[in-house]
């Protein structure tokens, strides 16, 4: 069994480390790094595993090195990981979930041809519902890859692209939680102002949520062959989506990825300050 150390246990190394538990993928004796006191306690009583703070004591006899902190902290961490000793015995590769922070900028810091593979994670993680994406970096081989992606199906789905793809990526599935929050805002707030109890307008649009969702995923139709099917000539719903188009809608959304790629790329580009958390 794969033998992971996450370095970082804050909400996405905790939604890590329950995923994995869970379901198994990694053994129980899966160590956590957590210099935060509190968190460190935490994460011990609420998942029963080894809790330290030492990177150096964390990485031996792990397979899988999880750099789970925030991006501004991880050239520190990767200096204490390049101090470390390494598993020569072992095929170790190191993934980092840290926001626009490039292969190249890891694989610089750690021992020369150490493997290192990227992952844009989303916060639906902390829930089992994940979009996991990874960009490899130049040394990490296919084996280790599908090791990685196995890991992070745990919590959710995976999917694997070029490290040229990831400033898109952060702009779709990375930030994408964002957006569908603020629909869900707006459309609460529109029923409240209908009429509707803000208690009763929350359960009416979080569950067309879901069910939309389920539909799309299940039912093997586009979203515009769904949303044709639900708009019958000169009906509600025509009336609704007219105004929406007016609203500009759809092109406030290539905008706003747009600007989130752009912004994504300006970060990766600002080596050493990191991105925030996407
Ligand atoms: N795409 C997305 O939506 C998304 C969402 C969330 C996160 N992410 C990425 O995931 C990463 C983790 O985010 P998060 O929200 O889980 O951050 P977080 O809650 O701040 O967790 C990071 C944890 O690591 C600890 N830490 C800091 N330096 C450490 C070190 N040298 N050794 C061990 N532990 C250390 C921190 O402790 P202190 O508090 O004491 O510093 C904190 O408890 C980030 O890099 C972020 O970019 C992406």
């Amino acid at each position: 069994m794969t033998r992971v150390a996450v370095i970082g246990g804050g909400r996405i190394g905790e939604a890590l480390i329950a995923g994995l538990l869970e379901s198994g993928r990694a053994a129980k004796d899966l160590v956590v790094v957590e210099t935060h006191a509190d968190r460190a306690e935490l994460i011990g009583d609420r998942f029963g595993v080894r809790v330290t703070d030492s990177i150096a004591d964390a990485i031996v006899g792990a397979d899988v090195l999880v750099i789970a902190v925030k991006p501004g902290d991880v050239d520190t961490v990767l200096t204490q990981v390049g101090k470390a000793e390494l598993d020569a015995d072992r095929d170790q590769i190191l993934v980092s979930l840290a926001a626009g922070v490039p292969t190249a900028r890891l694989e610089n810091k750690l021992p020369a041809g150490f493997p290192v593979v990227r992952v844009m994670p989303n916060t639906p993680m902390l829930v089992g519902q994940g979009m996991s994406v990874l960009a490899p970096g130049r040394y990490a081989r296919p084996e280790q890859l599908t090791q990685v992606t196995e890991l992070l199906a745990a919590v959710g789905k995976v999917a694997t692209v070029t490290e040229a793809q990831m400033d898109a990526v952060t702009a779709v599935s990375g930030s994408g939680p964002a957006y569908f929050f603020l629909v869900v805002e707006a459309m609460v707030d529109a029923g409240v102002g209908l009429g509707l109890t803000r208690d009763v307008a929350t359960e009416l649009v979080v569950q067309t949520m879901l069910g939309s969702a389920a539909l799309l995923e299940s039912s093997g139709q586009t979203a515009a062959e769904l949303r044709a099917a639900v708009t019958s000539p000169a009906g509600t719903t025509a009336a609704a989506v007219r105004e929406l188009e007016r609203g500009g809608v759809r092109s406030a959304f290539l905008e706003a990825l747009h600007a989130a790629k752009q912004r994504s790329a300006e970060q990766g580009a600002n080596d050493g300050a990191g991105g925030s958390a996407s």
